[in-house]
């Protein structure tokens, strides 16, 4: 079997270590990896390849516009090429990002049949660049590995049992990454940073809709100011939103650090007293650790953890923010909840593609 992968970005370099593993134990598979450049800072994603062990990219695309149009075609442009050389038996690739959807739309032109990891999430807001990536990604996919039941029944929802697909449920592989890796955790940040285990609040900002509206960042912003009086606040923060701060002039009174690798996030995770974010993978991180977790979106992926009350959403709404702060502080962490699989998602995903 021979595979090509394609990943930009940091979540899906994490994702990838995990499938990556399970690809090598498998006889006579090949898997070549393309990093388009979508996130490029040595700690937005060499750091992930070296701690991680994944295998070197064998092409690097060093992509990174701006303009979402301008980022995904180009890396059509080289993905298209380099499955005409390779001929793969699949395209594989992760999550919803401008990758995601360049790699989908290089290897539907070409026929190639395309295996998409975290398949059927879905916020149903259709301004986030991730939902459009995503659902067309979905649409174009021979292979959908889902996370979840939602995930499932969200497909179903839109008709996915009258095409010609394979539906597969599969679990997570951050589930199998944050088990896996934090086994082999050495970091020593908490010293570094000086800080105690759930005397800190870990909180990440990166999505557009909060960066890129003066409004929203600065209420957050607000809020984390006022949680720092209680709980030292620890934002390791994403290149975009270093920007906006300075470009907004946001008084900020808390810790800011550079993004750091897996091994310290995972730390910082484990040890934290309660997160707050509006990532992804740091949503259902949190939820691995059996931390209570505030979501700074409207919308969520990931609504079993609503559901079981691990996770509130709170938008960017400054008193809705420190009011479920304190009512988590007061909750004790529900337990024996397993809703993201076995950690084996990878070498589930590893076998059906290989068989
Ligand atoms: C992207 C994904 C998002 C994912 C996130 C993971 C899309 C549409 N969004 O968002 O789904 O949650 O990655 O982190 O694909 N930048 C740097 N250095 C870097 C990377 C980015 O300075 O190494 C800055 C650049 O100014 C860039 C901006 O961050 O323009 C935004 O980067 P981009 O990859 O477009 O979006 P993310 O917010 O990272
Ligand atoms: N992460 C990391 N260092 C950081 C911030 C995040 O290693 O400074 C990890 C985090 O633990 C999770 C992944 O990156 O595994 C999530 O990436 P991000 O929040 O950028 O993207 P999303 O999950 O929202 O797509």
């Amino acid at each position: 079997m021979k595979v090509v992968t394609v990943i930009g970005a940091r979540p899906q370099f994490i994702k990838a270590a995990v499938v990556s593993r399970a690809f090598q134990q498998i006889k006579d598979c090949k898997e070549i990896i393309i990093h388009t450049g979508q996130h490029y800072d040595a700690n937005m994603s060499d750091i992930f390849f070296e701690e991680m062990s994944i295998p070197k990219p064998t092409y690097q695309l060093n992509i990174h516009e701006s303009l979402h149009g301008a980022m995904t075609a180009k890396m059509v442009m080289g993905i298209e090429t380099i499955l005409i050389d390779e001929k793969p038996d699949f395209l594989l690739v992760y999550g919803d990002t401008n990758s995601t959807l360049a790699g989908s739309i290089a290897a539907s032109k070409l026929h190639v049949p395309i295996a998409h990891v975290e398949a059927g999430l879905r916020s149903f807001n259709m301004k986030m660049p991730e939902e459009v990536n995503r659902i067309v990604t979905d649409r174009l996919s021979k292979h959908l590995f889902c996370p979840t039941e939602t995930a499932i029944q969200n497909l179903k929802n839109e008709g996915y049992d009258n095409i010609d697909c394979n539906i597969h449920l599969t679990g997570d592989v951050m589930l199998d990454a944050a088990l896996y890796y934090q086994k082999k955790n050495n970091s020593t940040i908490l010293k570094t940073l000086n800080i105690a285990p759930n005397n800190y609040f870990l909180c990440t900002i990166h999505r557009a809709e909060n960066t890129n509206e003066i409004g929203r960042l600065s209420s957050i912003i607000n809020a984390l100011n006022e949680l720092n009086k209680q709980y030292k606040v620890i934002v390791p923060l994403h290149p975009r939103t270093v920007k906006y701060i300075a470009e907004y002039n946001l008084k900020t009174e808390f810790a800011i650090i550079d993004p750091v690798g897996y091994f310290d996030m995972l730390q910082l995770i484990a040890n934290a007293r309660m997160i707050l974010t509006d990532s992804g993978g740091l949503q259902k991180e949190a939820f691995f650790f059996h931390k209570f977790c505030i979501t700074l979106r409207d919308e969520t992926e990931w609504v079993e953890l609503v559901q079981n009350d691990c996770n509130k959403l709170v938008g960017a709404n400054e008193e809705k923010i420190l009011l479920a702060t304190q009512y988590f502080l007061k909750s004790n962490f529900p337990q024996h909840l397993s809703l993201y699989g076995n950690g084996r998602a990878g070498d589930k995903i590893a076998a059906i593609l290989n068989q």
